[in-house]
């Protein structure tokens, strides 16, 4: 089956970002959000995203035009019934998400597939919550979801083949890298990087090094286009601390258990660039400056 028109809903930091590139790629696309506030700050940033491209020359204003045509917002979920593929991409709350998939339940055909653009919660978990768990898949994109190229297509124990090969076949077209794997907390990417991240606050906390020094080694030393805590502060401590104590709840594994630095962090509010404070402090953005934590 292709996958035409597609709902995504959520038009935060990931949704927006994955509304923009299926208009881009052709797909119409219905984007929802809980209020009016929210999603034009939402259809803002893909405004301004597309604009970017058109800048530096990696878009057709024409085209732009044309994805812009093909993106719809919306505040109201019965708007997305008519979806070949509905992208959640919501709070990482499974109280929410129950509620939000037995509405989709109702207002979508039986065969609309749901993807959930989850980080960490189990997709078999949100796969039954449905009465379509073998229509249910992950799809998950990074951040900045226009410019990051990859894309895990997840399946669970209970999807149907041919929506999993429907899936990997949409990831490819919205012009990603489809990488395909099973529903375990962090799948690839983050089972690798949480306990990286986790491991550059260690280093830090136990005074090996400070933030620019460590930032610069693995940037400089290893080709990062970001140092670690760079990214904690880009993807967002509470985001990072979060995941990992899904992690750790899985695995039991000392790995993924967060450092008490990045625990005190969240504590405080610094969660990184988006509250203008994390490892670095942002009140000048073009110029953050570290923070002297320990
Ligand atoms: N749309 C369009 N253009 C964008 C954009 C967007 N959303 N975001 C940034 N750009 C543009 C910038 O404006 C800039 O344009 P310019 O060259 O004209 O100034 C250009 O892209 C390059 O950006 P920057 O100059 O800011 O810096 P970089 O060259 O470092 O590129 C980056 C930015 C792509 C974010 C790069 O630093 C990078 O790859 N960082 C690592 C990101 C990463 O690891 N993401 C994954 C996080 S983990 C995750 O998402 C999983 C989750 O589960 C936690």
């Amino acid at each position: 089956m292709a996958i035409e028109k597609v709902g995504v809903v959520g038009c935060g930091l990931m949704g927006s970002g994955i509304a923009q590139i299926a208009a881009q790629a052709g797909c119409t696309v219905v984007v929802r959000e809980v209020s009016e506030e929210r999603l034009n700050k939402g259809l803002a940033s893909i405004e301004k995203s597309l604009n970017k491209f058109v800048e530096k020359g990696t878009l057709s204003a024409p085209d732009r035009d044309a994805a812009r045509g093909r993106l719809r917002g919306t505040t109201k979920l019965e708007d997305l019934k008519d979806s070949d593929l509905v992208v959640e991409a919501i709070i990482e709350q499974l109280p929410d998400k129950r509620e939000l998939y037995a509405a989709l339940d109702k207002i979508c055909p039986k065969n609309t597939i749901f993807a959930s653009n989850t980080s960490s919660l189990s997709i078999t978990e949100m796969a039954f919550m449905t009465a379509r768990p073998e229509r249910f898949i992950g799809l998950h994109f990074f951040n900045p979801v226009p410019l990051m190229k990859l894309v895990e297509v997840i399946r669970t124990i209970a999807t149907d083949p041919k929506v999993y090969e429907d899936a990997v076949a949409f990831a490819g077209r919205v012009g990603k890298v489809p990488v395909r794997t099973s529903d375990r907390t962090g799948f690839i990417v983050n089972r690798l990087l949480v306990p990286y991240l986790l491991d550059a606050v260690r280093v830090l906390e136990d005074g090996v090094a400070s933030i620019e020094d460590i930032d610069n080694s693995m940037k400089l030393g290893c080709g990062y286009p970001m140092g670690p805590l760079t990214l904690l502060d880009f993807v967002g401590n509470d985001t990072t601390y979060y995941i990992a104590n899904i992690m750790f709840d899985e695995f039991k594994e000392a790995r993924f258990a967060p450092p008490p630095l990045l625990k005190r962090m969240v504590l405080a509010g610094w969660n990184g660039r988006k509250a203008g404070r994390g490892f670095y402090d942002y009140s000048d953005p073009a110029k953050p400056r570290a923070i002297q934590l320990t």
